[in-house]
């Protein structure tokens, strides 16, 4: 019996030894397993219990669990203290510095033609207009003979497009929205039309057979052709600076009399003459005039009660001058390095 206990001890002091040497808790389970396990060296003492006397056995048995009882505690002391440690470790190890700057995240930025038609947006907004909105794809009926232009007439042939069908095309201008909104909505009518249209134009550093336009038509009473000046004096205003000035050239829209065709002071030279404006002084930017009778009579407008003006601005022309572009290829061509010099 004496050699029982003796062994007993024997494997705590062993177990001591081990517990005190372990870096790890998967090492503490290895060694629970080695000592307390079913297969474990405690357990095979106490099998050889079989041999003892009646009287032996619980005196051995009172041992063996005195001894299990420590081992049990001596291991969990030690699991804790290893977990409290890799705990430890793992949270500085995993340490967020809060402070660092993050990553920076490619940021896009507005397209100058999108810029140029958001400034003058603002320009109209301010004067009380509202934004209106035509399609694209358009009836030859709103994109030509509605504003005057019938089947055969010469204009037509500068302003060759794609056809759908016959009488279905891409619209070759924003005018086609001044005929729906009339349609639809009777005066007081003040609203602005920025958009796409299109051309079978080859591209070149002025052409482009896709451009945008900003159509404007405001129809009351009284409207004369003196409001059209100083809205438009304004817009020169806001867009290119105080001193700009414009200048009205006669000339014939079939869907205006009288119109004309509005120049702005060169933003180049600022009016003494250069490469941009080809010596003039002035770019064109805009065609304009006074809504036709027969325009409006055509929406159901009383053209003896009611007149109008209206605009077309060139938003490649105005964006080109307003951020000193002067490659029209420059804004469709989505190259990074131009676009980002826009932000
Ligand atoms: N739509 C014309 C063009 O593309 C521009 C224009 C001229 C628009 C006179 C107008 C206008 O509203 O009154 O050439």
């Amino acid at each position: 019996m004496s050699d029982l206990i003796h062994s007993l001890y024997a494997i705590h002091d062993a177990f001591q030894k081990e517990i005190s040497g372990i870096a790890s808790s998967t090492d503490a389970e290895t060694v629970r397993v080695k000592y307390l396990g079913k297969k474990g060296e405690l357990t095979g003492v106490l099998r050889m219990m079989g041999s003892l006397t009646p009287e032996e056995r619980p005196i051995i048995g009172q041992h063996a669990n005195d001894i299990r009882a420590k081992m049990e505690a001596e291991l969990e002391t030690c699991l804790r203290k290893l977990q409290a440690d890799e705990q430890r470790k793992q949270l500085i190890s995993q340490t967020i510095d809060v402070t660092l700057p993050a990553s920076p995240v490619a940021m896009g930025s507005r397209h100058p033609l999108y810029k140029a038609i958001d400034e003058i947006c603002e320009v109209f907004l301010g004067l009380g207009y509202s934004i209106a909105e035509g399609p694209e794809v358009e009836y030859d009926l709103y994109n030509f003979e509605k504003l005057r232009l019938p089947p055969g007439h010469p204009a037509r042939d500068t302003q060759d497009t794609f056809y759908i069908t016959d009488n279905i095309l891409l619209r070759t201008q924003t005018s086609p929205v001044q005929v729906r909104v009339m349609e639809k909505q009777k005066p007081p009518i003040k609203i602005v039309c920025p958009g796409k249209v299109y051309r079978s134009d080859a591209l070149d550093s002025t052409h482009s057979p896709i451009f945008h336009q900003f159509e404007g038509l405001v129809v009351d009473k009284g409207v004369t052709m003196g409001d059209l000046v100083g809205s438009l004096q304004l817009f020169a205003r806001k867009l290119f600076g105080e001193n700009t000035k414009i200048r009205l050239r006669p000339h014939h829209f079939p869907f205006t009399e009288p119109s004309c065709e509005v120049d702005l002071t060169c933003w180049s030279c600022k009016g003494k003459g250069c490469r941009v404006c080809k010596g003039e002084g002035y770019v064109e930017v805009l065609g304009a005039g006074m809504v036709h009778p027969e325009v409006l009579s055509g929406c159901g407008i009383d053209p003896e009660v009611y007149s109008g003006f209206a605009f077309g601005i060139g938003v490649e022309r105005t964006a080109m001058g307003r951020f000193g572009i002067d490659d029209i290829r420059n804004l469709y061509e989505n190259d990074v390095r131009f676009l980002k010099q826009f932000k």
